[in-house]
């Protein structure tokens, strides 16, 4: 999915909007995607999605008593419970991805191998960080299996080291508990309330915790998991019935070691007022809990600033453009949030050029996606009618500046501000390849009359820690310009790394623009009388 956005004009749209944001954002669309297109067409948490559904899932279908959904929620709690309000160091910031870390007795256990070997898995990009994957994770597994909907804010950043200790331990007491939890931003009654969200899923493992959970010889655990309720995979408040009723199976409550009896602990400390509460209201238990979870999420270091809660856009364009001689190849599509499939809606889209002209094109339906355990669902159309899969010519000349949408007579064009297109640079269909030796021309077409200050490409790759990072390349300015019919000229550079993935930024008149499309040596056709 591809969108031309600017940067540099991020700051003022939460000034504009406080509900949605305005297109284009580059952060904002990305975080957006990877929060709301879940399942189906052009889904960007597909893949993680596809772990965690259905819920009982565990690594292979046929192991039971265990669940993939209940280890990402663990995963996000113990990657935040390093954090230390009062110096305001650790949090959710996946430092529970270095091995290191991981090996601490506070964090037994092969959850976080299980976790932390899928989460980039299609999330993970330049604008979400593994800490955003890991919070939107837990947050998928809370919402498709039965949770409430959490306010989900983006932003968080990679630690680049383990954090301090500070997970707490079942054989702590109860004072211990109160100091770390104070210690990581809750109250003693928030404490009782998130150790009860969170074990309203999963269990504890024989295999790790043979002190508190001995052998089942359960054919329905076959993963020997001693489960916190009776609905294991399954958001509800049977963590508290089953425990205020005396029913509960919690290994945590009814161990015979008392010293490992955390949940009683915790459960009983204010009396159990609180777990009566849970018990009496599944409605007050999801609420509190969609709280507490939100809370949990956003615990970060305190130099990490977190976005405006995300909403979803209601009408969001993705787009592409390419030059190909004297036309703009404009292709991409329109997700319409909260609509289902309707033959007889029409969509048309609308895109006003430089010299004052409106274009206009009949948009084709392509699919539908869902979010938030298909409480949501949004239709997708393409620019190319006739061919989806294809792009609009539009006349190079006169240029695309915005779009607007006509959804049956309703006109989409964020109150007036339309859907603003950076058409000054984009990729050229001239890059071509040679082989011997392997060298890519890399063409970029800049639109005569734009002069931008500087013009490059964003190598995007990964570090070993899985931290994505993008490195500017400046492509020079041609020493004696082109000025094609097209009104574009080009810039070009070699490059001789085929695997690479590029993508062009530019910064014209101070601020920084950037593309979502993605290019890659190989892709590129062979140059006219190159071998
Ligand atoms: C005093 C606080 C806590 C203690 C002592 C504690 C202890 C434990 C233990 C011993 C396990 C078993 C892990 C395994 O067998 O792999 C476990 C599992 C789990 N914990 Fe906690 N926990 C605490 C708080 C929390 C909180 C606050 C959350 C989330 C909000 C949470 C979420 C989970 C989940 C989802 C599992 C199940 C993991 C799975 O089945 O894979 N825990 N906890
Ligand atoms: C296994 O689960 C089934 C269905 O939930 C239940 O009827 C049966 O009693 C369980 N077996 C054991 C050993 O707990
Ligand atoms: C109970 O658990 C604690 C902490 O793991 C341990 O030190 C103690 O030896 C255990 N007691 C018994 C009787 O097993
Ligand atoms: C809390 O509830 C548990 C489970 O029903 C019970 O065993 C315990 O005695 C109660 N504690 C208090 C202080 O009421
Ligand atoms: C979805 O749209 C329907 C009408 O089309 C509206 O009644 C409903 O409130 C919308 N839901 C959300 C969550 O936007
Ligand atoms: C759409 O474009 C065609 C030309 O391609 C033009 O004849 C027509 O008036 C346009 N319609 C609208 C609603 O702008
Ligand atoms: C749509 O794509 C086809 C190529 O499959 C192309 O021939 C056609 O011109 C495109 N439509 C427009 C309006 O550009
Ligand atoms: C790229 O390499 C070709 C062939 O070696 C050379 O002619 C051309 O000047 C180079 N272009 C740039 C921008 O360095």
């Amino acid at each position: 999915m591809y969108s031309i956005w600017a940067i540099g004009t991020l700051v003022s749209f939460h000034a504009i909007c406080t509900t949605a944001y305005t297109w284009p954002s580059p952060k904002l669309d990305a975080l957006e995607a990877a929060r709301f297109d879940q399942l189906g067409d052009n889904a960007v948490s597909a893949e993680l999605t596809s772990f965690i559904q259905p819920c009982d899932l565990f690594l292979l279908p046929g192991n039971t008593g265990r669940s993939n959904a209940a280890d990402w929620i663990r995963t996000a709690y113990h990657d935040m419970a390093t954090h230390n309000a009062a110096d305001g160091t650790g949090g959710l910031d996946a430092s529970i991805r270095f091995p290191d870390e991981q090996r601490r007795p506070e964090n037994a256990g092969d959850g976080f191998q299980n976790t932390m070997s899928i989460v980039p898995l299609g999330l993970t990009n330049r604008y979400v960080s593994v800490a955003d994957s890991i919070a939107l994770a837990a947050l998928l597994a809370i919402e498709n299996c039965g949770g409430p909907e959490i306010p989900f804010r983006g932003g968080r950043i990679d630690a680049t080291k383990p954090n301090l200790p500070g997970v707490p331990q079942p054989q702590q007491d109860l004072n211990s508990h109160i100091a770390s939890f104070a210690r990581q931003g809750f109250t003693p009654t928030e404490m009782i309330g998130l150790v009860a969200c969170g074990h309203s899923f999963g269990g504890v493992q024989h295999d790790f915790f043979p002190d508190i959970v001995g052998n089942l010889h359960d054919p329905n655990s076959t993963l020997n998991v001693a489960d916190f309720d009776s609905t294991f995979f399954q958001f509800d408040n049977k963590i508290a019935t089953e425990y205020i009723s005396g029913t509960t199976k919690n290994p945590l409550v009814i161990g015979k070691n008392h010293t490992t009896n955390s949940d009683k602990r915790i459960f009983s400390s204010d009396g159990n007022s609180t777990m009566h509460t849970f018990a009496n209201s599944p409605g007050l238990f999801a609420s509190t809990c969609a709280d507490l979870f939100a809370r949990m999420l956003d615990t970060v270091p305190s130099n990490v600033q977190l976005t405006e809660v995300l909403s979803p856009l209601p009408v969001k364009p993705s787009v592409q453009l390419i030059l190909d001689g004297d036309i703009i190849q404009l292709s991409g599509q329109v997700r319409l949030w909260n609509m289902t499939e309707d033959p007889t809606r029409t969509v048309r889209m609308r895109w006003h050029d430089h010299h004052g002209g409106i274009g206009n094109a009949t948009l084709s339906f392509t699919g539908t996606s869902s979010s938030t355990g298909g409480k949501y669902a949004a239709a997708w159309y393409a620019f190319n009618a006739s061919d989806p899969e294809n792009s609009l010519s539009l006349d190079a000349h006169s240029g695309v500046k915005s779009l607007s949408f006509v959804v049956n007579d309703q006109l989409e064009d964020q109150d007036g501000l339309g859907f603003a297109i950076q058409d000054g640079f984009m990729f050229s269909a001239t890059s071509c390849l040679v082989m011997h030796p392997f060298t890519g021309r890399f063409d970029v077409a800049v639109r005569n009359g734009v002069n931008p200050t500087r013009v490059y490409l964003e190598e995007i790759s990964a570090d070993d820690t899985q931290k994505v990072t993008v490195t500017e390349i400046d492509i020079s300015p041609p020493t004696s310009p082109v000025f094609g019919h097209s009104g574009y000229s080009l810039w070009s550079i070699n490059l001789t790394n085929p695997t690479t993935v590029y993508s062009i930024g530019a910064e014209i008149e101070g601020v920084k623009y950037s593309t979502t499309d993605e290019h890659l040596l190989i892709e590129f056709p062979l140059c006219s009388g190159a071998l």
